[in-house]
């Protein structure tokens, strides 16, 4: 089974791994990463649960497994082998990507390699990138899945909760201090992208080899409360203003686990054993 995309989606690998492995005994399963692939294996089952960094599902500037970083963002829309030569073989593929490609601004597309003076490129309306490159997706998908012994999952966008102000709260907050999710049925934060929605679910359905949407955008809109917020690793020293201003180093993308990500696996699960 390979997880492939960006950090919620390492995030989503973290709670399968951790839901699996109490049952294993110690020296039956082990874990381990090598640069942009984290491999979890549980011995007894043949079993591995594997993630691979891959933001923008396509090739990017922003690959590489501890420097990505980047501020101007670059992808190689039709390209996807540099990444999906390690997906080969998978019975069961999850894929995401939404939030890298939420720069604001319109997406450079690259149309040669990452080499040389970069001169082949196009500026491309986000949606239009992201189309290009789930696409792109779709058509490995097509010619490497096997609908008959193979499944293909993908994991809608995860909302953000930066502005307290959507929800009714303090008009400067973020998710920082939020203890109860949002009781508003019908709220919709506004990072999430309804047009990117719109592209996904095109795409998706247009696909040869049935693509499974697992759908958690709405019912983690709600959960302002379940952010890593301040409680997370800090890789980079904390300066005395940011200790003084907690809000500003508050992570309101990220969740905590255990929590919610495990609720999207549990859905995973159902769609899997219970098509
Ligand atoms: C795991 O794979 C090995 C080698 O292919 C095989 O001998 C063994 O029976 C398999 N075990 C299980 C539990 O499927
Ligand atoms: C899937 O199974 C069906 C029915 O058994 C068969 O006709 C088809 O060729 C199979 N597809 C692939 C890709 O193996
Ligand atoms: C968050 O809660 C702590 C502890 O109750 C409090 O000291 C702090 O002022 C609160 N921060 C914000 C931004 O509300
Ligand atoms: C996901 O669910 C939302 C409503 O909760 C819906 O608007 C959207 O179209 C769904 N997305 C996909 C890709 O099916």
């Amino acid at each position: 089974m390979v997880f492939t995309g960006d950090s919620l989606n390492r995030g989503q690998f973290i709670s399968l791994v951790c839901l699996l492995q109490g049952v294993i005994p110690k020296d039956r399963k082990s874990i381990k990463t090598i640069e942009s692939l984290t491999v979890f294996s549980a011995m007894d089952y043949n079993a591995t649960i594997e993630f691979y960094w891959a933001p923008f599902l396509v090739e990017s500037n922003s690959d590489n497994a501890i420097v990505h970083r980047v501020t101007d963002r670059i992808v190689r829309g039709r390209s996807i082998h540099k990444h999906a030569r390690h997906w080969k073989g998978a019975d069961i593929m999850v894929f995401n990507t939404y939030l890298w490609w939420m720069t604001g601004v319109p997406m450079k597309v690259l149309t040669g390699p990452f080499s040389g003076d970069m001169k082949n490129f196009e500026m491309m309306e986000t949606e239009d990138a992201y189309r290009v490159a789930l696409t792109r997706m779709v058509r490995w998908v097509e010619k490497n899945m096997d609908p008959n012994t193979t499944r293909v999952f993908f994991t809608s966008m995860s909302p953000t909760h930066e502005k307290s102000k959507e929800w009714g709260g303090d008009p400067t907050g973020n998710c920082l201090n939020e203890t109860t999710p949002i009781e508003d049925p019908t709220y919709w934060g506004g990072g999430s992208r309804k047009n990117i929605m719109r592209v996904l679910k095109r795409t998706l359905e247009r696909s040869k080899v049935p693509i499974t949407v697992v759908n958690i955008t709405q019912l983690s809109e709600y959960r302002k409360d379940a952010h890593t917020a301040i409680y997370k690793k800090q890789w980079n020293k904390l300066t005395p203003e940011q200790l003084a201003n907690p809000k500003s180093y508050a992570d309101c993308v990220h969740w905590c686990l255990p929590g919610l990500q495990d609720t999207w696996n549990e859905l995973l699960y159902a769609k899997l054993f219970y098509p």
